[in-house]
């Protein structure tokens, strides 16, 4: 069974192991929790890029056969420091989808003309100043059409309801973080952090939009560099009969802990 390495600064790459586990069921999953340092989105890139290190170092202990960066923010800062670092292993970020922009029949319902639209992305304000993001938002949406905003608390309020549970005070805060949003119109709305898609519905009820997270495609890019050659696996996916298995490592509590994860909706 091939080991799959995850982390993300917390619970947020969860929203992706969700889509890795429905297309990939035979695997085993080491997912790390940097939950001491949260929240990456606020910390500088030298930071970051020691953190990722740090933790893909633990990984490779484990043996894994591929590391995804479960993490918008991480990906920005770190992703290319660590395929420098850890040659021999494949590395597959995770990135706001801003490609819908360019994608019209997202937008068409059976082959009619395409609908009005209006985009946001909603990032941390670290992968917002960080090089990789300016350069991919001048790429693919040249004329300027994704609004973005960077949320500062975001993050951590989805961390809240993790470890909470759900409250009107949360449910009041994340009202609060997506002010700026509302009523602006905005038809879709890109999840530009991991984090994000675990309150999806809620945001889209809040905003009366439609939210676009890239982890179906992270999935696929996964199951691609498996199936590859250089990663081949002893029995096709479909054929498997195994079931996926997973540890959870937090830096927080320092030692390895099965929690819940099959409910990945916090709030709806
Ligand atoms: N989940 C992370 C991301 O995708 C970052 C959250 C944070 O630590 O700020 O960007």
């Amino acid at each position: 069974m091939k080991k799959i390495g995850l982390f993300d600064s917390g619970i947020g790459g969860f929203s992706i192991l969700k889509d890795l586990m429905k297309i990939n069921p035979a695997m085993s999953f080491y997912y790390i929790a940097d939950e001491a340092f949260l929240p990456y989105g606020e910390k500088s890139e030298e930071f970051v890029r020691k953190r990722c290190e740090k933790i893909v170092e633990v990984l490779m202990e484990k043996e894994v056969d591929l590391v995804v960066v479960a993490c918008n923010t991480a990906t920005a800062l770190g992703i290319q420091s660590l395929r420098e670092r850890f040659c021999g292993i494949p590395f597959v970020g995770v990135e706001p989808y801003l490609n819908i922009v360019n994608q019209v029949e997202a937008f068409s319902s059976g082959g009619e003309a395409p609908s009005p639209r209006r985009l946001a992305a909603l990032i941390t304000p670290s992968t917002k100043v960080s090089p990789r993001f300016v350069k991919l938002k001048k790429r693919v949406d040249p004329k300027g059409e994704i609004s973005i905003f960077d949320c500062k608390n975001l993050a951590n309020i989805v961390e809240e309801f993790y470890s909470e549970g759900n409250s009107f005070e949360l449910e009041e805060k994340l009202r609060l973080e997506l002010r700026p949003l509302k009523d602006s119109g905005f038809t879709h709305v890109i999840l530009g952090c991991t984090h994000y898609p675990l309150v999806q519905s809620f945001i889209e009820k809040e905003l009366g939009c439609q939210c676009i997270s890239p982890g179906p495609y992270v999935a696929k890019r996964v199951k691609y560099l498996i199936e590859g050659s250089t990663l081949k696996t002893s029995k096709p996916f479909a054929e498997s009969t195994e079931n996926s298995s997973f540890q959870f490592l937090s830096t927080k509590s320092g030692a390895w802990a099965l929690r819940k994860f099959s409910d990945f909706t916090l709030i709806s």
